[in-house]
């Protein structure tokens, strides 16, 4: 059984996890809360990017002696393996931690065992403190490696009758300028951030977070079968780096050539590229959270494919009473079929609302957990 003092410095990590995200991929985001023998906090830390100390090195670190004997309260089961960092069971067990509260457990075939390592070493080992809370604050990382994909959460913003543009394609600032700020946020949160060629040359779309202090830039990525992305197009400056994704037998000779932009070949679907081959080439280069901005046709091979963990819906009080829909064919065309969404919150954001749903119709999860891939460059510097 946790102690009130043990609850509550699981709740603080859980908080300080958060610090981490958008900056710590392909690795989780961590929080951890020393308390010596008495139960007072002695030291605290976060994982604050992929290649630097885990939480547990920083709060233990911080609690120096005062650790002996203590709890240390971690919100992800502490890892048992040497990456660019030692193994954190071997870190409490040096610094004399006598009892471990984790959250949730490590899923990964390559980190799990560190309680099994701290209870034969004597410390006392609990897990489940918060468990909730925990899962939520790591919801991107946990799918993706429970899912060997990463995690993709659908953002769209549409009229209050349901339109993503208006009849002459023009859609730019359906929603307001608070809406609009939320977004950015959830691209600084994000590893990716994925349009379609359609998007790509109706909005000339920027896709980089402005104005967010300190923020990891997403790694921009452009769904274009054909290459036909313009030379001049906004999405290939400096900003943040570049992925086009194009078929195998598409002509790139165009296509620019400078360090911060990529370009992947990918085999065919019946309509554009597969997305089942996009996510796992992302998952392949230590991406495990993408933003997919739209549009309507590519949301809809996403939700057909399955691969839509979340939905974020911004609704403005506006009518158009014509043009596209916010999400266009899903392969759903009778309503036994439909595609039942579990609301997890409604937000008023200036004159608009925000709705995040999640799909309650199950999406097929491997049975074992999958072995993480070895990632290249930019993102992966595991652990
Ligand atoms: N309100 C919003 O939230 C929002 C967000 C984004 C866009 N929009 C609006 O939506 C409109 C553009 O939407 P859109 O539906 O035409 O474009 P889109 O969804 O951005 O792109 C669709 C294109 O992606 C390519 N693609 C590649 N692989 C695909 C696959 N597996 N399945 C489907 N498509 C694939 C296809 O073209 P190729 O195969 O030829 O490459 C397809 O035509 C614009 O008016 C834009 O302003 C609104």
């Amino acid at each position: 059984m946790a102690t009130a003092a043990e609850a509550q410095a699981m709740r603080h990590a859980v908080a300080l996890a958060a610090r981490g995200l958008g900056h710590t991929s392909p690795n989780p985001v961590v929080g951890c809360v020393v308390l010596d023998a008495g139960g007072r906090v002695v030291g605290e830390g976060w994982h604050q990017r992929a290649g630097g100390p885990h939480a547990e090195v920083h709060a233990l670190r911080a609690a120096g002696e005062r650790a002996r004997g203590g709890t240390a309260v971690v919100t992800l089961e502490p890892c048992d393996h040497t990456g660019r960092t030692g193994p954190c069971s071997q870190a409490l067990i040096a610094a004399g931690i006598a009892r471990v509260h984790y959250a949730v457990a490590d899923p990964t075939a390559q980190a799990t065992g560190g309680a099994a390592t701290l209870a034969a070493a004597g410390v006392e080992v609990e897990a489940g403190l918060l468990a909730e809370e925990a899962e939520a604050v790591n919801e991107p990382w946990l799918t993706a490696m429970r899912r060997g994909r990463p995690f993709v959460l659908w953002k769209f913003a549409a009229t209050l009758d349901g339109r993503s543009a208006a009849a002459d394609g023009t859609s730019r600032w359906i929603t307001s300028a608070e809406s609009r700020a939320d977004v950015h946020r959830l691209r600084a949160e994000a590893d990716a951030v994925v349009v379609g060629s359609g998007t790509l040359r109706a909005d000339d779309p920027h896709l980089a977070v402005r104005d967010r202090e300190g923020a990891t830039q997403p790694l921009r990525v452009v769904v274009d079968t054909d290459a036909t992305i313009k030379p001049g197009a906004r999405v290939l400056d400096d900003a943040a780096p570049t992925l086009i994704a194009v078929a195998e037998d598409a002509g790139v000779a165009h296509l620019p050539r400078r360090p911060g932009v990529e370009t992947v070949r990918l085999p065919r679907a019946e309509t554009g590229l597969r997305i089942p081959a996009l996510l796992a080439e992302l998952h392949r280069r230590g991406v495990r959270s993408v933003l997919l901005e739209g549009g309507p046709t590519l949301a809809g091979a996403f939700l057909a494919a399955g691969a839509v963990d979340k939905v974020v819906g911004y609704l403005a009080p506006v009518l158009l009473g014509a043009g596209p829909a916010a999400l266009a064919d899903a392969g759903i065309t009778t309503i036994a079929q439909a595609l039942r969404l579990e609301t997890a919150d409604v937000t008023r954001l200036g004159p608009d609302l925000r709705v995040t749903a999640v799909p309650v119709t199950a999406i097929p999860v491997p049975a074992v957990p999958v072995p993480v891939p070895v990632a290249p460059a930019p993102l992966a510097e595991e652990n």
